[in-house]
C-alpha cells in the first residue's frame, strides 16, 4: 500500500518510495537541518503531526517525545500518511 508523505511546513506531498525520510525529503526539495545522516547528533529532530516512523536501527540520539530523526528512519509499514513538520 502507498503511503503519502506530508512536510507540512514546505508544503510538500509525495507517495513514498525509499531511502531515509531524510533522503525522500530532499529528493522532493525539502532541505530539512542534518548533521551526521546516523542517528546521533539530534540535528534532524522533527516533529511529528500524523502516522510513525520506524527505525533502521535504533538511533543513538534520542529525540524527543513526539519527535522523530528523518535521516535514520522510514514510514512505518502498514500507515497510510506519514506528517511531519519539516
Ligand atoms: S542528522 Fe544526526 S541524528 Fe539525524
Amino acid at each position: 500500500m502507498s503511503i503519502k508523505v506530508v512536510f507540512a511546513d514546505s508544503e510538500v506531498e509525495a507517495q513514498w518510495t525509499e531511502g531515509s525520510i531524510l533522503e525522500f525529503a530532499e529528493k522532493n526539495g525539502v532541505m530539512p537541518d542534518f548533521g551526521c545522516r546516523g542517528g546521533a547528533c539530534g540535528s534532524c529532530e522533527t516533529r511529528l503531526l500524523d502516522g510513525d516512523v520506524t527505525y533502521f536501527e535504533e538511533p543513538a540520539y534520542e529525540p524527543e517525545q513526539g519527535h522523530v530523526l528523518l535521516c535514520c528512519s522510514r514510514p512505518k509499514e502498514g500507515i497510510e500518511q506519514l506528517k511531519i513538520d519539516a
